[in-house]
C-alpha cells in the first residue's frame, strides 16, 4: 500500500483526511509553483504570454498562450492513454459541456435528418445533467434520462436501449459521484457500441476516475472524455480538461477569441482554430491555476495510476471489512472492478456522526444525513483506516455523536 504523506500537505497526525472526492490535498510542491507564477509575472510581464521557463517538465518552449495544450500533451495525454494533440486544459467541466452542446455536428444526423436527443443517466453531476436540461430550451435538444437500476447503480442495458437514430450524444460518468460506482471497461464499450451503431457520439465524464483509475479513452470507445483535476488528481480549482478523439471535427459555437485561428487579426468574423482541441478555449485563460494544475499528477503518475488504483482498492477493502463488522450497510459496489476510491456507508444520523468524527480529527462527510462518505487515499497510511473506524465504533457504541453539537461553520460545502 502507498503512504505518500510526505508528498502532500496532510493535516498533522493523528488527524485522518478521507475526503479526496471533494478536494484533493495540496501537493507540497505547490507553494514553489505559485511563487514561480509570481516570478514569471514579475520578471517577464506581458512577454510571459510568449515564453516562460519550463516549470512543468514539458521539454518544449512554452508561454502562457500555449500552456493549456502543452500541459494537455505532457500530463493529460499519459493519463488518458492519448496521443499528443488531443488534450487541452479547461476551466471547469461546466464550460466543456456547454461547448460540446454548442457544436452543431452531433445534432446534424445523416441525410440532414437532425438529431435531438441526449441520452444520459439520472445520476450525472449537475454540470452535465442540468446543462443538458437547460440546453433543451436553447436548441432542439431533448434530454433522455435513464434511471438507475433497482440496485441503485447505472442500468447499462437501459442506457444502451435508450439510444436511437435520434440520439446526438450519450453521456455517462466513468465513476458515479454519488455512488462511487466505476463503470467497467466492458460496460463503457457496450455503451459506446450502442451509440456508434446509431451514429451518436459518446462522451464520458471522468472526473472521479482522473488519476485514480487507469484510463484509455480511445479503447473505451469514447469520442470525448472530460474531467477535472480538483479532486483525486489534487490539482485544485480552475483545472478541468478535455480529450477529443483524433479526427473528430467538432466546432463549438461558444468558442472564444483564444480559440480563433488568428486571434490577433481581430477579424470581422470568427474562424475556427485548425486544432480541434484549441476550439474549446474561451476568453483569456486563467493562468495562475495552471501553475498548480499538475502537481498532483506529478506525484500520482510518478507512482503509476495502476499503483494508485491498487492502493485505493486495498484500503477500501479494509474499510469495507471494518464497516461490515460494525453492521453498516455498504451502498457503493463491493466488487473491486466496480468500486472507486469513495465508499458510501449507510449510517443513521450520518450528519451527526460526520460532525462528531470531525471533532475527533477524522474527516469524512455525510449526504442527506443518511450516508457517510469516505475515501482512504494515497496519503493515508493503512493505520488511518483503522483509526477512522475505531472512532466510528466508539460513536456507535457510546452514542457520543448523538449528544454532539457541531460548531456552526457557516459554509455551504458539505
Ligand atoms: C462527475 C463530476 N463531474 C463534474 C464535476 C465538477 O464539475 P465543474 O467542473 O463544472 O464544477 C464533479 C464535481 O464533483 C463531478 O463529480
Amino acid at each position: 500500500m502507498l503512504d505518500l504523506r510526505d508528498r502532500f500537505a496532510t493535516p498533522p497526525p493523528p488527524a485522518v483526511e478521507l475526503r479526496a472526492f471533494t478536494h484533493g490535498l495540496m501537493p507540497r510542491t505547490v507553494p514553489a509553483m505559485m511563487q514561480a507564477f509570481c516570478d514569471d509575472w514579475a520578471e517577464r510581464g506581458v512577454d510571459a504570454w510568449n515564453r516562460v521557463p519550463d516549470r512543468w517538465d514539458l521539454g518544449t518552449d512554452v508561454g502562457w498562450w500555449s500552456l493549456p495544450e502543452a500541459l494537455g500533451d505532457r500530463w493529460l495525454a499519459p493519463l488518458l492513454g492519448a496521443e499528443p494533440g488531443t488534450c487541452i486544459l479547461q476551466p471547469n467541466v461546466h464550460w466543456t459541456v456547454q461547448c460540446l452542446l454548442s457544436c452543431d455536428e452531433p445534432f446534424e444526423g445523416a441525410g440532414g435528418a437532425g438529431r435531438t436527443e441526449v441520452v444520459l443517466t439520472d445520476a450525472e453531476f449537475p454540470s452535465v445533467r442540468h446543462s443538458v436540461q437547460r440546453w433543451a430550451g436553447l436548441r432542439d435538444v431533448r434530454p433522455v434520462e435513464v434511471a438507475a437500476g433497482a440496485d441503485g447503480f447505472v442500468d447499462v442495458d437501459a442506457v444502451c436501449d435508450a439510444v436511437t437514430d435520434r440520439t446526438a450524444w450519450v453521456v455517462v460518468s466513468h465513476v458515479g459521484f454519488a455512488t462511487g460506482e466505476v463503470l467497467t471497461d466492458d460496460a463503457l464499450r457496450r455503451i459506446a457500441d450502442a451509440a456508434h451503431r446509431h451514429g451518436a457520439l459518446f462522451a464520458i465524464d471522468g472526473y472521479h476516475a482522473t488519476a485514480s483509475v487507469v484510463v484509455d479513452a480511445a479503447a473505451l470507445g469514447a469520442d470525448v472524455y472530460f474531467g477535472g483535476l480538483l479532486k483525486e488528481a489534487c490539482g485544485s480549482t480552475g483545472n478541468a480538461y478535455l480529450w477529443v478523439h483524433p479526427g473528430l471535427d467538432l466546432r463549438p459555437r461558444l468558442a472564444g477569441w483564444l480559440a480563433d485561428a488568428d486571434p490577433f487579426a481581430f477579424a470581422d468574423a470568427p474562424a475556427d482554430h485548425p486544432e480541434v482541441r484549441r476550439r474549446f478555449l474561451a476568453g483569456t485563460t486563467a493562468v495562475a491555476s495552471m501553475y498548480h494544475a499538475v502537481e498532483g499528477l506529478r506525484v500520482l503518475l510518478g507512482e503509476g495510476i495502476a499503483a494508485v488504483r491498487a492502493d485505493t482498492l486495498a484500503k477500501g477493502a479494509r474499510a469495507i471489512e471494518r464497516a461490515e463488522a460494525l453492521g453498516l450497510g455498504v451502498r457503493s459496489p463491493r466488487e473491486a472492478e466496480r468500486r472507486g476510491a469513495m465508499l458510501v456507508l449507510e449510517v443513521e444520523h450520518a450528519d451527526r456522526l460526520a460532525a462528531w468524527l470531525k471533532s475527533q480529527d477524522v474527516y469524512a462527510d455525510s449526504r442527506k444525513g443518511r450516508v457517510l462518505r469516505l475515501a482512504p487515499f494515497v496519503w493515508n497510511p493503512p493505520a488511518d483506516v483503522d483509526r477512522a473506524f475505531d472512532a466510528v465504533d466508539e460513536a456507535l457504541r457510546t452514542g457520543a455523536h448523538m449528544e454532539y453539537e457541531a460548531p456552526a461553520e457557516g459554509g455551504p460545502v458539505t
